[in-house]
């Protein structure tokens, strides 16, 4: 993995692993609509097992992109997030720009995600419904409950 690191007045996007606190991600998650859906030993394992970007003001976690990747083949985007204290004022885009060209993502070939209504957010990005949607399948498996 390669350092990245960026700053934005107060605030700096890393995915310096030594600054990634999993306990804050899975208290900003729970906060999220999805939070519910997700036990928080699922949320743990879920970043323990990802490239993940954090944002920082000072100490205090206000934001997260958690990638699931090869680094090359394909790269599918979850737990999306910018503490509401910080919303639309541009660093959402900023931090999934910074993630998209960091070094290690240099190759990457495919980016995959889903959202529920965030679409225009993810075009301004470069993404859009999937060209060929019957090639794209699925099997989901809820998860666990307790
Ligand atoms: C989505 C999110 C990360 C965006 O962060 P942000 O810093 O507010 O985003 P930006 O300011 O860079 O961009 C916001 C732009 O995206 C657009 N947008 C589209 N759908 C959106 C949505 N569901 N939520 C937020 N913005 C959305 C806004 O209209 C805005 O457009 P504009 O710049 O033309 O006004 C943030 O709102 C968030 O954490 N939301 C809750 C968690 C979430 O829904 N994550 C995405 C899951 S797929």
């Amino acid at each position: 993995m390669i350092l990245h690191e960026v700053k934005r007045g107060d605030l700096l996007l890393t995915n310096d692993p030594e600054k990634v606190d999993i306990d804050a991600l899975c208290d900003l998650v729970a906060k999220q609509y999805w939070g519910p859906n997700r036990l928080r030993r699922t949320t743990r394992r879920a970043f323990e097992n990802s490239y993940t970007f954090v944002l920082l003001q000072g100490e205090k976690m206000v934001g997260c992109v958690r990638v699931v990747t090869d680094f090359v083949t394909a790269a599918y985007i979850e737990d999306v997030i910018v503490d509401d204290s910080l919303r639309g004022r541009g660093i959402g885009q900023w931090m999934m720009r910074e993630m998209m060209t960091s070094p290690d993502m240099a190759e990457q070939h495919r980016w995959l995600l889903m959202t529920a209504d965030a679409q225009t957010f993810y075009e301004k990005l470069g993404f859009s419904a999937p060209g060929h949607p019957e090639w794209v399948m699925e099997k989901v498996i809820p998860y666990p409950t307790e």
